[in-house]
């Protein structure tokens, strides 16, 4: 790995070097937290994946482990691939994960810890038995499309539940087993869920969530006071799409509540870089908390050369909002431990046009949380009917592009003379019979440098402006600015390699770009501390 590393983040997790993906089987055992993620020992690319281990006492500082799976059988001598761990009724965790067998396809595996005494966990023995699951003539399951089992959930009937990953032809599959001992399983007739057309479904997340409630539940929780949150990752597009629905634990099927919708207007968990993510409850503070890969947006030959690619997201706290429409995430409370020494500008009017920089934080490792009042909603943009893609709308509108409602919002990473910035930032548009709030993480002038990947991103917010201000905090950290809008209604997630914007040339500014003025009824900006990561 090179010596000159403006990249590597301070408090978002990443490993010493190489490769990494996925995590995979996050949990809370005897107090401790684990995560695990798809991890290359052998260098800054895909390939020879094991489960990479860490664990930690807050979520925040981490002590790294031996892999925990490693291929060793021929049920996964090519691979150990994505899953999830279930923890038993008696507090046992067991994993289940993917192996890539000497053919090449895709099988379910079972693992558990060697020594139940550990609280890391070290040890992982492999079932004899393995594999558990298997692609065959009879089953008609696509051998190369089968993986990444989700978190097992126990029905009322006593019998155990699991959802791989798969399709047939274009339609995307969350097939369902069952087992009455975690050793058996039978495929079910009916996937749970099936979509047409949307290819290869990774990584499925299923769970219960609380009517009017930020507590998280365990996985098994079934009853009038829950919905179901179904989740895929979808590998044509790399996108993540969630519905919010009901589960029938009879007939063992999920139907959404607005229709089947993994599309490309369809509810993300983050309108960035996000994907292969997953939540486990957290029985310590019952909450659910939501874990994401934000892969690089540089070309495979730097991180060659700076040796390493992938960082894990910030932990977030997952909840149902009230209007039961959508999700609300939030970085986990432990994260504010690092926040040092903070800034904060008095509440003030920011004329149409005008810019102010925010001195005394070290802008590269940061956190951000901002507040905007608009009065005057009169003078807002018409939405053309035809702008439906939030994403394309932040493209074609980037923070240059005058508005009267805005662009408002953040310059992070800035270098001196603005040759370089990520701009976070809200418009405001009136629409058919209501304000739309559009936000953007524009990445088109992150970096000087052209190899990497600069899409802008977009989300349209559920916030009425009328009534309600308009919050956005983002964590800035090197490479990463991780954005949550309306209070985590809406979640951005971007990698950028500014070339000049590094560490104490990174500047952070607060902008106007709209011909009206804007309200800052509160802005807060902490210089972060170092996380102990690895
Ligand atoms: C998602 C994924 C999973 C697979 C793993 C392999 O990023 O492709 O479907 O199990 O990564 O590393």
């Amino acid at each position: 790995p090179s010596k000159y590393q403006p990249y590597r983040t301070s408090y978002h997790f990443q490993p010493p070097k190489n490769w990494i993906n996925d995590p995979n089987g996050p949990m809370v055992y005897r107090g401790i937290y684990h995560l695990m993620y798809q991890y290359n020992p052998k260098g800054a690319v895909w390939g020879h994946i094991v489960w990479a281990h860490s664990t930690s006492t807050d979520l925040v500082n981490w002590t790294p482990h031996d892999p925990a799976i490693y291929p060793s059988q021929p049920s996964d001598i090519n691979g150990c691939w994505s899953g999830s761990t279930t923890i038993m009724p008696w507090g046992t965790p067991v994993i289940l994960y993917t192996g890539i067998n000497p053919q090449n396809q895709q099988v379910q595996n079972l693992a558990m810890p060697k020594n139940l005494s550990d609280p890391y966990l070290i040890e992982w023995v492999k079932l004899p038995n393995n594999p558990l699951m298997a692609p065959s003539s009879l089953n008609q399951i696509n051998a190369s499309s089968f993986r990444d089992p989700t978190t097992a959930w126990l029905g009322p009937d006593g019998t155990w539940r699991v959802l791989i990953g798969s399709k047939t032809d274009r339609r995307g599959l969350a097939i369902l087993y069952r087992s009455k001992d975690f050793i058996t399983w039978i495929k079910s007739q009916q996937p749970l869920h099936s979509a047409k057309d949307t290819g290869m479904w990774e990584c499925p997340d299923f769970f219960p969530v609380l009517i009017n409630s930020k507590l998280g539940v365990d996985t098994s929780t079934l009853g009038p006071d829950v919905k179901h949150v179904l989740k895929v990752s979808l590998d044509d597009t790399k996108y993540e799409y969630y519905t919010i629905g009901t589960y029938n634990p009879d007939k063992d099927i999920y139907v959404p509540d607005h229709g089947s919708v993994e599309s490309d207007l369809g509810l993300r968990y983050d309108y960035g870089k996000f994907y292969a993510s997953k939540t486990f409850f957290d029985s310590l503070k019952n909450r659910r908390i939501l874990w994401g890969w934000l892969n690089e947006s540089s070309i495979p030959a730097d991180d060659i050369k700076k040796g390493w690619a992938g960082v894990q997201a910030i932990p977030r706290t997952i909840w149902l909002d009230k209007s039961g429409k959508q999700l609300v995430q939030w970085p986990i409370a432990e994260i504010e431990k690092l926040r040092g020494q903070q800034v904060h500008l008095p509440q003030q009017v920011l004329k149409g046009g005008l810019s102010l920089e925010v001195s005394g934080v070290t802008a590269a490792q940061a956190d951000v949380v901002i507040s905007f009042k608009v009065s005057d909603l009169g003078k807002a943009e018409v939405l053309d009917p035809s702008w439906t893609n939030p994403q394309a709308l932040c493209s074609k509108k980037s923070a240059s592009v005058k508005g009267s409602l805005g662009p408002f919002g953040l310059l992070v990473l800035a270098s001196k003379g603005l040759q370089e910035y990520t701009a976070v930032f809200y418009r405001i548009f009136k629409g058919q019979n209501k304000y739309v709030v559009l936000m953007c993480s524009d990445q088109s002038r992150s970096s000087l440098n052209n190899n990497n990947d600069k899409t802008s991103y977009g989300a349209f917010l559920d916030v009425d402006p009328v009534h309600e201000e308009l919050s956005l905090r983002s964590l800035i950290d090197h490479s990463i600015v991780e954005s949550f809008g309306g209070g985590g209604k809406a979640v951005i997630a971007a990698r950028v390699y500014p070339t000049l914007a590094i560490d104490g040339k990174a500047n952070l500014h607060v902008f106007n770009n709209g011909t009206e003025n804007v309200k800052i009824t509160s802005m807060s900006a902490w210089s972060m501390k170092k996380a102990q990561i690895s």
